[in-house]
């Protein structure tokens, strides 16, 4: 064999250009898979000898040279050749180099098109578990911040307009439902691709006698996948594992547009800890909320690889084509980009606070209360939609006079409505309020106290 080492090396003339090397090599970047490469092929292997393909002394020669490779590669000794082109010719040469025929014997009956299909899987099922584990801490840190909230009122928005009065710990915790969503989503994912290609071969199978269901128990794959075209080709598991990013990066990206909302000086309902803002190069009294921005502005290099990840695949003829080694790019960019910012996220959370005074000396701004208003005269016969008119005019009156539906003289009330008693002053104010939501689901200091101890015993099993 020539200069590179390459099995096809008799089949082309030549060498490569080296144009072509740097274009086609993967090994930039799928080097990160070696673990999840040697663990397959070691899979490979046992079952090459339990089929009498290899002998006993062969299989135990590749295993122990796959280990060496492995630790040399984890200690940063092991030499990568770019010309190798990827993660799978860079073991198997090194494996041949160091144990010379035994190591020839590795590839037999498979094809670097199950092999990648196979590391890829590998890779994305830890890697889910490690993302999953990110987000129950986040949630975590948002349920402990809920906790100290459970009691303390601020404004609801619809429209980004004051609507109803809540409280901070369901505000809160209404991030943590979005990111359970993104957990058991994952989950899901996770399930889905556990299946192995391991034995596809190149696209039709082998006939050499493998026995996949061993290799699939062996990697702790919960069956094999039934096709071998399918085996080759199924990037799905990769463009559903994106789009789980990009709703994660989407809940996180709404989360940090709202923090830094409420971090400015109009709002000042929170306030980001210095360790996580910067200041600006010119204007000295400057306080900057930069990570939920670049929270918000990764989300852009998530959603851009999930659609290249669906390009890739949308005009691709069957089965495997090379454009497929790109998927690892943005499959990567995703996991890498969302555990960041999780995990940013989670830090940030960790070590803010809400601004409950301030927050509490605004609340009688924007009539938080008229639609328990209009509720508390339903509750005294008057059908909603005449109720809402009623509302409706005093509130209109109310912004006339610049007052509050608290300050309304009762004469004054009753001359809208004859309904309402002295009582109705119990109805008013968003304290009030929030302490009279009796829905499932209401966002009051019961319900968010009910929901934080249900949270508390969700996450502490995970
Ligand atoms: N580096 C390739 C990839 O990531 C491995 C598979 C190459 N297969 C082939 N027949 N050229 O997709």
């Amino acid at each position: 064999m020539g200069q590179s080492g390459k099995s096809w090396e008799k089949r082309l003339s030549g060498e490569t250009d080296e144009l072509a090397i740097d274009f086609v090599e993967s090994l930039s970047y799928d080097k990160r898979l070696y673990k999840y490469d040697i663990a397959g092929s070691i899979a490979h292997a046992q079952m090459l000898c339990d089929q009498k393909m290899i002998t006993k002394a062969e299989f135990a020669e590749i295993k122990n040279g796959l280990f060496e490779i492995s630790e040399e590669i984890a200690s940063g000794k092991f030499k990568f050749d770019k010309a190798q082109e990827d993660i799978h010719m860079a073991i198997e040469a090194a494996l041949i180099k160091k144990i010379g025929d035994a190591g020839k014997k590795l590839h037999t009956g498979r094809s670097r098109n199950d092999q990648v299909a196979t590391d890829a899987r590998l890779w994305m099922r830890d890697e889910i578990e490690l993302l999953r584990t990110r987000i129950t801490l986040l949630q975590k840190a948002l349920v402990k911040l809920a906790t100290k909230y459970t009691n303390s009122p601020m404004p609801a928005y619809t429209h980004l307009q004051r609507a109803q009065p809540i409280v901070i710990a369901g505000y809160l915790l209404s991030f943590v439902e979005q990111f359970q969503r993104d957990h058991i989503r994952l989950g899901n994912c996770s399930d889905l691709l556990n299946v192995s290609p391991l034995g596809s071969g190149a696209v039709a199978g082998s006939t050499i006698p493998l026995d996949r269901e061993s290799t699939a128990r062996q990697l702790g794959f919960k069956g094999i996948m039934r096709n071998s075209m399918d085996g080759v080709s199924d990037r799905d598991f990769c463009a559903e594992f994106i789009f789980d990013c990009s709703l994660i990066a989407t809940h996180l990206s709404r989360l940090a547009e709202d923090f830094i909302i409420y971090s400015s000086s109009e709002f000042s309902f929170v306030t980001i800890d210095d360790k996580y803002c910067t200041s600006s190069s010119m204007m000295p009294q400057k306080r900057n909320p930069d990570m939920l921005e670049l929270i918000r502005g990764k989300t852009g290099s998530v959603y851009g690889s999930l659609v290249a990840m669906l390009t890739i695949l949308k005009g691709t003829p069957s089965t495997y084509n090379r454009d497929m080694q790109e998927d690892k790019i943005h499959v990567f960019n995703a996991a890498d980009t969302v555990s960041a910012s999780v995990d940013m996220a989670a830090a940030i959370v960790s070590n803010m606070k809400f601004n409950t005074k301030h927050i509490a000396a605004g609340l009688d701004e924007g009539f938080l209360d008229a639609t328990a208003l209009a509720e508390y005269l339903v509750k005294k016969g008057v059908p909603f939609r005449e109720a809402h008119g009623v509302v409706g005019g005093l509130v209109a009156g109310c912004e006339d006079k610049n007052c509050k539906l608290g300050d309304v003289p009762l004469k004054e009330f009753q001359a809208a409505c004859r309904v309402i008693e002295d009582d109705v002053y119990d109805s008013l104010g968003a304290g009030n309020v929030t302490r009279q939501y009796l829905s499932a689901g209401a966002v009051g200091p019961e319900q968010a106290a009910e929901e934080v101890i249900y949270w508390k015993e969700q996450l502490k099993k995970r």
